[in-house]
């Protein structure tokens, strides 16, 4: 069940994790007229945490499902297909604990982003999904080299730097569209063509890509890794600012520095050795209380 936060006004991100449903879903929802959010003077949704709480008691029942398998069934992915993708995505979890909760949260943000950047509304699906299985290509990996301490050698880097083509080829039979593939196949191109896995350069890489690797290397650094503890989030936004241009699309830098300061992007938890057991997503403060 959706994760309760306790301030009375949340932006979409906190919104949607209230209601346990993706960004799109919470979208889809709202344009179906069972709630409408408020504006603020910058134009960003804001919602009240009674007027979500008389959604869900109405709609008890059907909030059950987790957020990715919704995000799934956004995209018409059914059936044993759809089981197959969850499998493979807890599968990931399992074997990674450190990264647990980093696709859901890169697949938020990523359409957080979308928003601040004007992107139509009707690539946000894509997007969300995208984002959402960016790393399901990790499967591949071995746990000697996913897991390791340390740098690794050339040999080991080749499985990592095949991850995003293992990625479309675990999800192509499933006929996603070639925006989710792009997104899974492109996401650690560099702006300067020194990424993987086709050194692609700057507009070649496509938006979706580009905005999931801002997005994706953000939630890494932030992260604790069993290597580093999690660095600051001034820190991260440096780094990102540092490398806008040379590694990042700047102007997906810029936007999303804006959506951290209008606290639209959602943060991991505390860090491992503060609070083992509750390390799911702990979301930004809201902005009243
Ligand atoms: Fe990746």
């Amino acid at each position: 069940m959706a994760q309760r936060v306790e301030a009375r006004v949340l932006n979409a991100t906190q919104a949607a994790d209230y209601l346990g449903v993706s960004i799109c879903t919470l979208k889809k929802i709202e344009n179906l007229g069972h709630f409408r959010p408020y504006r603020t003077p910058g134009g960003h949704r804001r919602y009240s945490r009674q007027m979500l709480e008389e959604y869900l008691e109405l709609s008890k029942g059907f909030f059950e499902a987790p957020v990715a398998e919704k995000i799934l069934l956004d995209q018409g992915v059914a059936g044993l297909q759809r089981d197959v993708i969850m499998s493979l995505m807890a599968a990931i979890d399992t074997r990674d604990h450190y990264s647990r909760g980093h696709s859901s949260r890169v697949a938020a943000n990523a359409v957080v982003l979308a928003e601040h950047m004007g992107l139509d509304e009707e690539r946000w699906g894509a997007l969300e999904v995208g984002a959402y299985l960016h790393d399901i290509g990790k499967i591949a990996v071995r746990d000697a080299i996913l897991l390791k301490r340390g740098s690794l050698s050339s040999d080991q880097r080749r499985p990592i730097e095949e991850h995003p083509l293992m990625g479309a080829r675990i999800l192509e039979p499933v006929g996603f569209d070639k925006e989710v593939i792009s997104i899974v196949v492109f996401h650690h191109e560099r702006i300067d063509g020194r990424g993987y896995p086709s050194r692609l350069k700057g507009d070649a890489i496509s938006l979706g890509a580009r905005i999931v690797c801002v997005v994706d290397s953000f939630d890494a650094m932030v992260s604790d890794r069993p290597y580093r503890s999690a660095m600051p989030v001034k820190v991260a936004l440096r780094e990102l600012r540092a490398n806008a241009g040379i590694q990042f699309d700047s102007g997906v830098v810029e936007k999303f520095t804006e959506a951290y300061y209008e606290r639209e992007i959602m943060l991991p938890s505390l860090p491992h050795s503060l609070e083992p057991r509750l390390r799911e997503v702990r979301l930004v403060p809201a902005v009243a209380t």
